[in-house]
């Protein structure tokens, strides 16, 4: 493939960057793009990842890109605390307005592990503990305290020893594949007891600074986690005094259908990462906690040089207007309902798929092989020809197994359902 300025695009970055980004699938060469669609020289593709559910209002929405465009003109690089903007001031007020009580205090950094980074040092300082309780299929970042709280390929840990010492994992609630063999509904959430029995027999509760979990795993598969295994992960946080950490980066603004996924699950945590589509794809990022919590978090003993960068927020500002202002989160819930009709019985009608789930626009399609074992070469198959069709998926899941849906949620009802035939059509032939 070659890129707008006729070379080859892969013999470009294989000469330049390493392979940890140049052997990653598929490099498309993109001049530019808007709403839904990325632009290459051939012509259009349907970016049906949102650029890892980043671009939640499309790709370079006008009014973000002329909010951006306009501070740019006034002031771009303000380090927090030393020059304060307004559109700093705003955004983190504006935070607090849309988190829920008792949220009334936020800290910018500028990607998702920057915000996971941020919430380990908070519980560890503020609990005086140090230990932490994580899940399988986990993913929180690249960061060293982000990769040590990270389970969901042993590849993203694999060469980085020692990584912080002091944390334990536990299953996540991966009903389609539950390590117990129970069915919901009328389980009894062995994975709650399963963390109980962690903090009974390996980490003393009093020595666990928090527990952190995604309320849906993204790069773990897409699994949506039941209300109940959060409300048992809060009722045990309170029991101990340990923090509640949601990562909401990839489920948050909208995603899941509401404006955090935590919403609609009547646990509030104690502290919530943010990032990707809160600006936009403009570099920015948050943790959310009360003033109990950070208001005696002294100065100088964290920061970040471009965090809460001025740009980022006058685009996270208008990310935030546009998604209220069209009521995307309301829309993501409504059509991903469709789109969950849409996909309920593949399992049944296609031996290739294991299973369906998801959450507003947030679905993953998992692939199996004819034992029910994940099938990443299924998957990459479907990513493939999806591409060659014109529409951007990508892959999740240990194995690569399971095909993720995340696009704009202003994507029309007509191009997401034409993706959606396009998968199925796809997945039809690898059912022979
Ligand atoms: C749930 C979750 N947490 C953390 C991260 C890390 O964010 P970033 O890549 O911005 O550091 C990601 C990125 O995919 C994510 O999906």
């Amino acid at each position: 493939m070659s890129g707008s300025d006729g070379k080859d695009v892969l013999q470009q970055i294989r000469s330049t960057m390493p392979p940890v980004v140049s052997d990653d699938w598929p490099n498309l060469p993109a001049k530019e793009a808007e709403g839904p669609w990325l632009i290459t020289d051939e012509g259009r593709v349907a970016d049906m990842m949102g650029g890892f559910a980043t671009v939640n209002v499309g790709h370079c929405h006008p009014e973000v890109m002329s909010a951006a465009y306009e501070q740019m003109q006034r002031i771009v690089h303000a380090p927090v605390g030393v020059v304060s903007t307004r559109p700093q001031r705003e955004m983190a007020a504006r935070l607090t307005e849309v988190l829920p009580e008792p949220m009334d205090m936020v800290w910018m950094g500028n990607s998702g592990s920057e915000a996971v980074e941020a919430a380990l040092k908070v519980a560890r300082r503020s609990t005086g503990r140090s230990s932490f309780i994580s899940f399988y299929g986990s993913f929180h970042g690249r960061t060293m305290g982000a990769t040590s709280v990270t389970a969901s390929k042993s590849a993203y840990r694999a060469g980085y020893a020692p990584l912080i010492p002091g944390v334990e994992f536990v299953p996540y609630p991966y009903c389609f594949r539950c390590p117990w063999g129970e069915k919901r509904p009328g389980c009894d959430f062995r994975c709650v007891k399963a963390v109980e029995e962690k903090l009974a027999r390996v980490l003393p509760p009093a020595e666990t600074a928090g527990i952190i979990v995604e309320p849906v795993q993204g790069e773990g598969g897409f699994i949506p986690a039941p209300d109940e295994f959060l409300q048992g992960l809060r009722e045990l946080c309170d029991r101990h005094g340990i923090l509640l950490i949601f990562d909401e980066i990839q489920t948050g603004f909208g995603r899941t259908g509401s404006m955090f996924a935590f919403r609609t699950t009547g646990v509030t945590p104690d502290i919530v990462c943010l990032a990707k589509a809160i600006a936009s794809g403009f570099p920015l990022s948050a943790i959310g906690a009360s003033s109990d919590l950070l208001g005696d978090w002294p100065v100088g003993s964290h920061g970040s040089t471009y965090g809460g960068n001025s740009v980022a927020c006058a685009a996270g500002l208008a990310t935030l207007r546009e998604l209220e202002a069209q009521d995307l989160p309301g829309r993501a819930a409504r059509l991903g309902e469709q789109l969950g009709d849409r996909l309920s019985d593949w399992p049944a009608r296609y031996e290739a798929v294991g299973d369906v789930r998801g959450v507003g626009l947030m679905w993953g399609i998992e692939y199996v092989d004819v034992d029910g074992e994940p099938d990443g070469q299924k998957a990459q198959q479907v990513l493939q020809g999806a591409l060659e069709q014109g529409f951007l998926h990508y892959g999740a899941g240990e194995a690569g197994q399971v095909v993720r849906i995340t696009p704009p949620l202003n994507i029309s009802s007509e191009l997401l359902f034409e993706s959606v035939q396009v998968l199925e059509n796809l997945t039809q032939k690898l059912s022979g």
